[in-house]
């Protein structure tokens, strides 16, 4: 085992895992005297004596990951504890009083555990070395769920509209950007989920929106299936039965979020 010990004195690189432009921000205490006593009030996770501009580096690397705002800082407050009505030189930066710090430490915990652990023991690398980030998995979102478990829960709480009408709303705004996966099978997977639930008019509506942002014929093909059940009225709750399978669902590259 090569594991690193990133608690040590020494700042190690895995930390500064997200390249983010240098910014230098306000609220960081004064420079520690050296390595005498730490500047930071309350790192539990995080090396006592890492620098001013590694803390910054990693802290900016948060709000990147997780599609924060940063101007004025806003975004930290995602995680720490202040308000936008004072500087934020007088936030209370080492309080523990938002829960979503704490989450975030967990986060930071496993992040050094698979750059500075499991993946040091993968033989045979690529180099450069890729390393895993926040935004491996936030893709620029605060809270991971793939697209189609989102899309469920809102039919869920608010039947078909409110599923059509985030799922337009996602789009409209996130089309361009990594968060979500809009390709034409995530529609087609809600669908085949909800036949599964036997709410076969809503699986309907899914395939009817799918089809008027593509053109893909698994798109035309998953409503003509759809309907063909109907009209025999099979049944409508066996998979086969629709004939589209939703194999790449497990398969591909799950894409997190929750940007609403
Ligand atoms: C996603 C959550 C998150 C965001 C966003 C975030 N932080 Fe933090 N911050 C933390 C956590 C967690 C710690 C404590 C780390 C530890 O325990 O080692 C921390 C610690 C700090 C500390 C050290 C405080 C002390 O004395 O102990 C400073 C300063 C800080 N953050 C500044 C910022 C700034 C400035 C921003 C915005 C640019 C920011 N943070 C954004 C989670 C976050
Ligand atoms: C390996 C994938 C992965 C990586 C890397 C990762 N996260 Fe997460 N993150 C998750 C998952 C999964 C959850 C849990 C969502 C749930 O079930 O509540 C989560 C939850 C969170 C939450 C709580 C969100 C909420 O609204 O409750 C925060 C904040 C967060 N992560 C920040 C970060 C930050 C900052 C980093 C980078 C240091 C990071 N995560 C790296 C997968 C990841």
């Amino acid at each position: 085992m090569k594991r690193k010990d990133v608690r040590g004195p020494n700042v190690s690189a895995v930390w500064l895992m997200v390249a983010t432009t240098a910014v230098v921000i306000g609220p960081a205490p004064e420079a520690s005297s050296a390595q005498e006593s730490p500047a930071y009030k309350n790192l539990q996770v995080l090396p006592q004596y890492i620098s001013r501009a590694e803390l910054s580096e990693i802290m900016l690397s948060n709000l990147s990951g997780l599609g924060l705002r940063r101007r004025a800082n806003e975004g930290c407050l995602f995680c720490h504890s202040g308000s936008m009505d004072v500087p934020s030189s007088e936030w209370d930066w080492a309080s523990d009083d938002n829960p979503m710090k704490l989450k975030e430490r967990v986060m930071m915990a496993m992040v050094r555990d698979i750059n500075g652990g499991y993946l040091l023991d993968l033989p045979d690398r690529d180099h450069p070395e890729a390393e895993v980030g926040c935004y491996t998995c936030h893709s620029g979102c605060t809270n991971p769920m793939p697209l189609e478990d989102l899309l469920m829960v809102e039919f869920e709480s608010g039947g078909a509209a409110s599923l059509v009408d985030v799922y337009r709303r996602l789009r409209a705004r996130y089309y361009e950007a990594d968060a979500y996966d809009f390709r034409v099978s995530t529609l087609v997977d809600v669908a085949n989920r909800l036949v599964e639930m036997d709410s076969v008019e809503a699986a309907a509506t899914v395939h009817e929106l799918n089809i008027e942002y593509t053109d893909d014929v698994v798109a035309h093909g998953g409503l003509i299936q759809l309907r063909m059940v109907q009209a025999r009225r099979r049944p409508a709750s066996t998979r086969w039965s629709l004939g589209i399978t939703s194999s790449k669902r497990s398969a591909r590259r799950r894409r997190f979020d929750r940007c609403y």
